[in-house]
């Protein structure tokens, strides 16, 4: 079952079951490490959970695009080749890391900025890279940039998600992976008033993982 928009903090404690999110490997080993720049997860997500059509997002929102730009600018994203394909470049200011298994994979389809796309085959190999590429650029997290895919592969090394629950019950064949909230701490909610251009209505949250806030 795919994550819905959560209840409130309180609520989650009583009712979510724990230990669902999935992980490769236990999260535990390398999480909240001080030598370790933090993962932290941004995506938006409709009130059923989904997050994409298999192509794109299902709406159209630009102060959501805004507020993506601002919180990755500066820092090394990583993601899926599908989403990779459906964003159709390389982002500036940023340096993407691509995961494919395909190793003819040809990141000069990137376009301009084919000299910031990295390809990575494994998992690991990839999160060591951005681990190497957060310390050179000087960014205080690596962004877990999705797709469907790749949340659910790494959702158990996150220690930081940006959300944007968008007030709608999209369509889509993508959805976020289950999410045991009461693992995450809200730490910051912003109910902007939308654009004229904007599809719906949203709220940006941040939540930590509350194992890190421990430490
Ligand atoms: N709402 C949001 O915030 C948001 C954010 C991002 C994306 N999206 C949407 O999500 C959708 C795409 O998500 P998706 O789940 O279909 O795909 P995805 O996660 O973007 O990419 C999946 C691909 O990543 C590669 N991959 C996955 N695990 C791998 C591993 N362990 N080792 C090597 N390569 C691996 C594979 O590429 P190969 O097939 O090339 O081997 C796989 O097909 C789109 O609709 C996009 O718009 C939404």
């Amino acid at each position: 079952m795919p994550a819905s928009h959560p209840p409130r903090i309180d609520e989650a404690m009583d009712k979510q079951p724990h230990g669902q999110e999935s992980a490769g490997k236990a999260w535990p080993d390398v999480c909240c490490s001080p030598a370790r720049t933090p993962l932290a997860i941004v995506a938006a997500i409709a009130e059923n959970g989904v997050i994409g059509d298999g192509r794109g997002l299902p709406w159209h929102l630009p102060s959501d695009l805004k507020h993506f730009r601002g919180i990755t600018m500066g820092k090394p994203l990583l993601m899926g080749r599908k989403t990779f394909e459906s964003i159709g470049c390389a982002l500036p200011g940023r340096e993407t890391i691509v995961v494919t298994r395909d190793r003819a994979f040809d990141s000069s389809r990137g376009g301009g900025h084919s000299k910031a796309i990295h390809v990575a085959h494994e998992l690991e190999a990839a999160l060591a890279l951005a681990q190497d590429l957060a310390r050179a650029m000087g960014a205080e997290e690596v962004i877990l940039a999705g797709g469907g895919n790749l949340y659910e592969s790494l959702i158990g090394y996150a220690e930081r998600m940006h959300l944007t629950f968008v007030d709608v019950a999209a369509r889509g064949t993508v959805s976020f992976p289950e999410i045991d909230w009461s693992n995450w701490l809200e730490v910051n909610r912003v109910r902007p008033r939308p654009s004229a251009r904007d599809d719906a209505t949203f709220a940006f949250v941040d939540f930590d993982r509350r194992h890190c806030l421990s430490l």
